[in-house]
């Protein structure tokens, strides 16, 4: 059985796009992975907390802290996924704050990730992700390219945990008229076929 992580980070509750198309994704993967199961962590209607210094103190030390509850059991959840949809807005260049504090409560030494002989291991293995990035403005192309630090960090701070099966689907321009917003919302419907086909392969 598959095991589907949802992940939600938009504060836009009315039209956003990274919401559409990320639910688009996970009923896409639903239908291609028959009998899975969806667990879904919404960021912005129930908020993860920034750690807090009780939680640095205890981090590297104590693993059962209660302290470190949350971030165990998010964790946990990180575990028992087969695939992860993130959902992300661009907010001034890279990603949602709530976002951060998820990564944050994940992103464990000796928990996520170790330091081995041969440097940094990840230890969360085998996992896919497909990424969902909104965005105003154009940044696969043009002057704003090196602005991009969303998908940029989110494909770094996965890779450090051992995710490197990564795919995103890119909702960019959607600031720049209707006639765009539309043109990406297609583009991205069109590679969520793609995306969900090969998944179920
Ligand atoms: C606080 C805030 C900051 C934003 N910063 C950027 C930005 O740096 N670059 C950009 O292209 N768009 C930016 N935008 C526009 C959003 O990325 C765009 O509206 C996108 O659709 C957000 O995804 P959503 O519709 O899923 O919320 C920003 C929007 C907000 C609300």
């Amino acid at each position: 059985m598959t095991n589907i992580l949802h992940i939600a980070s938009s504060s836009n509750l009315h039209n956003s796009v990274s919401r559409e198309i990320g639910a688009a994704t996970v009923e896409g993967l639903k239908q291609a992975h028959a009998g899975a199961t969806v667990v879904t962590r919404d960021l912005v209607q129930n908020p993860v907390p920034h750690i807090a210094p009780a939680f640095v103190d205890v981090m590297y030390t104590r693993h059962d802290a209660p302290e470190l509850a949350l971030s165990r059991t998010l964790i946990a959840e990180a575990m028992a996924s087969d695939i992860i949809v993130i959902e992300a807005p661009m907010y001034n260049f890279n990603i949602p704050s709530v976002l951060k504090a998820w990564i944050d409560h994940v992103v464990r030494a000796g928990l996520t990730f170790k330091y081995g002989a041969a440097g940094v291991e990840g230890l969360l293995k085998g996992k896919k992700v497909v990424l969902v990035l909104g965005r105003g403005g154009m940044y696969t192309e043009g002057p704003m390219k090196a602005m991009d630090y969303q998908e940029t960090y989110l494909r770094a701070v996965l890779g450090f945990i051992g995710i490197t099966d990564v795919d995103a689907i890119l909702i960019e321009g959607v600031g720049m008229g209707a006639e765009k917003r539309a043109e990406a919302l297609a583009k991205a419907r069109a590679k969520i076929a793609t995306i969900t086909s090969r998944r179920a392969a």
